[in-house]
C-alpha cells in the first residue's frame, strides 16, 4: 500500500487525474473513517476538493474500464453523471473481487419466518455460483441487458439472488414489495414495462401463509409486457401454472450452468428502479445508476455502521424498500461484510423475535426503524431479558424522527448503554446515507441525525431560499452540491422529477423534509414540509409535537393533522394510541396538553384528541395523513385507494369510533 502522502500527491495533480496503479491500490478498510480526526480531514477535503475525495474512494473497486471524469453536472436540466466514461459489472464488486481472499466467508445469513426451520447461508463463493445460475435462467428465458424485471418476492435468499441476477447481464430491476396488492403490483409493472417477473407461490408471514401467486395472476391480467413469470415454490402451495407464461424456478435452475460472465455496463447504465410514493399522483419510479450507487452505499455502509471483517450484520428492512437494496444488499456485499436477511415479522413466535435472532448469529450491528423500536418498547423486559444480545455493537434508526423516549429505550434496553445509535437520515431518493454519526466515531444525539457523511453538502434555506448560514436554525433541508448515489431521474417523467427536486430552490436538491441545525452544526430531521399546520398564522410541524405526545408514559405513537377551523384557520386534530386505557380520557387528554404547552407552547395545544386501537400506515410504516386529514375533516366519502395500506381495517375502527378507548 502507498503511503497516504503520495497517494494524496497522485490523486492532486493539477488538471489531469491518474488513476492509482495495482500495487498502491487502497481498499475500503484503509479508507475506514475510524476517528473523528478523521472524519473532520476527511468532510474538509470532499468539501474542498469534491473529485479527488471520491476519486480516492472509486479506486478501491474493481473496473474494467475507469473514468475519464468524476462528476458532470447541471442542475439546471437537471443531469447528473459520475464517473464518466467508467465501465464495470456491480456484481463484480459485491461478488467476484471478494472471491481470493473471502470466498470462504459468509455473504448471507438466511433466517426463515419459522424459527424451527433451518436457517440457510451462502458463502461469497456459493452465492456468486447462484447469481451466475440465475444469471443464466434469465438469459435463457430472453432477458437482455436494458430489459426490466419485476421482483415481487417475500424476503428469501432467492430475492438477493435474483436482484444480484439481473444486475449481473445487465437487466434493470424493479422489486416491489410483497405486500402490494394487485392492482399496485400492475400499476408498477405497466409503467416500466417490465418483461418478467420473478415471484413465489407463497409467503409465510408469522403465523399466515399469504398467497402471492393468485396476487400476481390477477395484477397480470392487465399487464401486456409482461412475456414469463419465474415462478419459485416456497409454501407447496396448491397452485394453477398458466401454460406459456409460468415456469418453475428450480426446473429452469436445472438447466444452467454456474458459469456467467458479467455483462460490461457503463457507470450511468440504469441499475434499478425503485418506487416511492409522492406527496399527490401516481408513484414514482426513482432510477438509480451502477457506479455513483455502489460506491456510496459501499462507502457509507462500511463507515457508519463501523463494520470490521468477521461482523454480522442485520437490518430488519425489506428488500421492497431502499434501505434493504442499499443496505441489505448491495452496500454490504460490495463491502464484503456478512449480512442477515430476516423472512418474518418481529411478533412471531413472539415479541422477542429480533433478539433471539441476534443471539443466534451474534449480531454485532442492528438496524431497524423507530416504528419497530415504539413496538418493541411496549413489550414486556423479560422478552429482551431472556436473550444474550451482548453481541450487539451498533445500533441504527431509519425512515422517520425517532422520539426521545424511543431513543432512550433502544439506547438502555437494546444498546446496554455502550453501543452508539446511528440515526440515519436518507430517502430512496438519496440511494444512500446522508446524514448521520459515524459509530463510536462522532458523537451522537437523542433524536439528531447529526452531521453528514463525508461528500454531503446539506444546508437549510429559508421560504425564500435563502441559505441559512448561522446556528442555530431551521428550515427546508436541501443538498447543494451532488453526490454520486442521488436518483438520476423518474422513469418515464424527467419533468416529474425536475418539479419535486429542483425547482423549489435553484442550484439545489429539495429533499422536502424541513430541519433544525443546533449550534454545533448538528440536523435534527423534523419532518416533512409538506405535514406543517399552519394554525392561527403560527407555522407548526407536526412531527416534533407528536414527538411531545409520545413523551406520555401512556403513549405508544400518535398521528396530528390539521382540520379546517373558524377563527384560528387550521386546528390541531390528534390521533393517539395509548398502552393502557385511562380511567379518565379528559384527563389524559388534559395531560397530554399540558405537557405539549410546556415542552412546545400554548399555540401547539390540541383541540381534538382521539385515542385509537392504530393508524392506518403503508407498508413501509409511514402514516398515512391523508388518510386521517380526511377523517378529521370528515371527508370520509372519499379516502381514496386505502388497499395497500398495512392495516385497512384500521380505518373503518377510527371512522366510527367503535373502538375508541
Ligand atoms: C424520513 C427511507 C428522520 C424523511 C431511507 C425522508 C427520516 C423519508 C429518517 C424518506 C431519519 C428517513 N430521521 N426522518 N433518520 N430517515 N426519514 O424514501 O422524511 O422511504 O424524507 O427512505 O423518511 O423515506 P424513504
Amino acid at each position: 500500500m502507498v503511503s497516504e502522502i503520495t497517494h494524496e500527491l497522485k490523486l492532486h495533480k493539477i488538471g489531469i487525474y491518474e488513476h492509482a496503479t495495482e500495487e498502491e491500490k487502497q481498499t475500503l478498510d484503509d479508507l475506514q473513517v475510524d476517528s473523528f480526526i478523521k472524519y473532520y480531514k476527511s468532510y474538509q477535503h470532499s468539501v474542498n476538493d469534491p473529485e479527488g475525495f471520491w476519486a480516492q474512494i472509486a479506486e478501491t473497486f474493481t473496473w474494467r474500464k475507469k473514468w475519464d471524469k468524476i462528476v458532470e453536472y447541471d442542475w439546471e436540466t437537471p443531469k447528473f453523471e459520475w464517473f464518466k466514461g467508467a465501465k464495470l459489472n456491480i456484481t463484480e464488486n459485491c461478488l467476484d473481487r471478494h472471491l481470493d481472499k473471502r470466498g470462504d466467508d459468509l455473504a448471507i445469513i438466511w433466517e426463515p419466518n419459522d424459527p424451527n426451520e433451518a436457517n440457510r447461508t451462502f458463502t461469497y463463493r456459493e452465492l456468486h455460483a447462484e447469481v451466475s445460475k440465475f444469471s443464466n435462467v434469465l438469459k435463457n428465458n430472453g432477458v437482455e441487458k436494458g430489459d426490466r424485471v419485476c421482483v415481487y418476492m417475500p424476503m428469501v435468499p432467492e430475492l438477493a439472488i435474483a436482484v444480484l441476477a439481473c444486475a449481473r447481464i445487465g437487466a434493470v430491476h424493479s422489486v416491489v414489495f410483497a405486500g402490494f396488492s394487485s392492482v399496485a403490483l400492475s400499476t408498477r409493472i405497466n409503467d416500466a414495462e417490465c418483461k418478467v417477473i420473478l415471484t413465489t407461490d407463497g409467503v409465510y408471514r408469522g403465523s399466515k401463509a399469504v398467497d402471492l401467486k393468485g396476487i400476481v395472476d390477477e395484477a397480470l391480467e392487465s399487464t401486456p409486457s409482461i412475456e414469463t413469470s419465474i415462478v419459485l415454490n416456497r409454501i407447496n402451495a396448491n397452485i394453477t401454472m398458466k401454460a406459456g407464461r409460468d415456469i418453475w424456478w428450480h426446473e429452469e435452475l436445472a438447466k444452467v450452468s454456474d458459469i456467467c460472465p458479467a455483462e460490461e455496463m457503463d457507470a450511468e447504465d440504469m441499475l434499478f428502479i425503485l418506487y416511492t410514493s409522492g406527496s399527490t399522483g401516481k408513484p414514482k419510479g426513482m432510477v438509480h445508476t451502477c457506479a455513483g450507487y455502489m460506491i456510496h452505499t459501499a462507502y457509507s455502509f462500511k463507515n457508519v455502521f463501523q463494520y470490521k471483517h468477521g461482523d454480522v450484520y442485520f437490518c430488519t428492512a425489506d428488500i421492497g424498500w431502499i434501505t434493504g437494496h442499499s443496505y441489505i444488499v448491495y452496500g454490504p456485499l460490495a463491502a464484503g461484510a456478512t449480512t442477515l436477511m430476516f423472512e418474518g415479522i418481529p411478533s412471531y413466535p413472539d415479541y422477542g423475535r429480533f433478539w433471539e435472532i441476534v443471539e443466534k448469529h451474534q449480531v454485532n450491528q442492528f438496524y431497524t426503524a423507530p416504528t419497530a423500536i415504539r413496538a418493541l418498547a411496549a413489550q414486556p423486559n423479560e422478552l429482551i431479558d431472556k436473550h444474550d444480545i451482548s453481541s450487539i455493537k451498533v445500533l441504527g434508526t431509519v425512515g422517520e424522527p425517532i422520539n426521545e423516549e424511543a431513543w432512550h429505550w433502544y439506547d438502555e434496553k437494546i444498546g446496554k448503554q455502550k453501543s452508539p445509535i446511528v440515526d440515519t437520515w436518507w430517502q430512496t431518493e438519496t440511494g444512500g446515507i446522508m446524514i448521520s454519526p459515524l459509530a463510536g466515531v462522532t458523537p451522537t444525539k437523542p433524536t439528531f441525525a447529526t452531521r453528514p457523511l463525508p461528500g454531503i453538502q446539506p444546508c437549510l434555506v429559508n421560504e425564500n431560499g435563502e441559505e441559512l448560514n448561522t446556528n442555530p436554525a431551521e428550515g427546508r433541508l436541501c443538498v447543494k452540491y451532488p453526490w454520486p448515489s442521488m436518483a438520476r431521474t423518474i422513469y418515464g417523467d424527467h419533468n416529474r422529477y425536475k418539479e419535486t427536486y429542483f425547482t423549489a430552490f435553484s442550484g439545489k436538491y429539495f429533499t422536502g423534509d424541513g430541519s433544525f441545525r443546533d449550534l454545533e452544526g448538528n440536523y435534527r430531521i423534523t419532518g416533512r414540509v409538506d405535514d406543517v399546520v399552519i394554525v392561527s398564522g403560527h407555522n407548526l410541524g407536526t412531527a416534533p409535537i407528536e414527538n411531545v405526545i409520545n413523551e406520555h408514559s401512556n403513549v405508544v405513537e400518535s398521528a396530528i393533522v390539521g382540520y379546517p377551523h373558524d377563527i384560528k384557520g387550521n386546528a390541531l386534530y390528534a390521533y393517539v394510541i395509548v398502552y393502557e386505557t385511562p380511567e379518565n380520557d379528559d384527563f389524559l387528554r388534559h395531560e397530554i396538553n399540558d405537557l405539549i404547552a410546556r415542552t412546545i407552547g400554548p399555540i401547539a395545544k390540541l383541540d381534538k384528541i382521539q385515542f385509537v386501537p392504530g393508524l392506518p400506515k403503508t407498508r413501509s410504516g409511514k402514516i398515512m395523513r391523508r388518510i386521517l386529514r380526511k377523517i378529521a375533516e370528515n371527508e370520509t366519502s372519499n379516502l381514496g385507494d386505502i388497499s395497500t395500506l398495512l392495516n385497512p381495517d384500521v380505518v373503518q375502527a377510527i371512522m366510527d369510533g367503535s373502538l375508541v378507548k
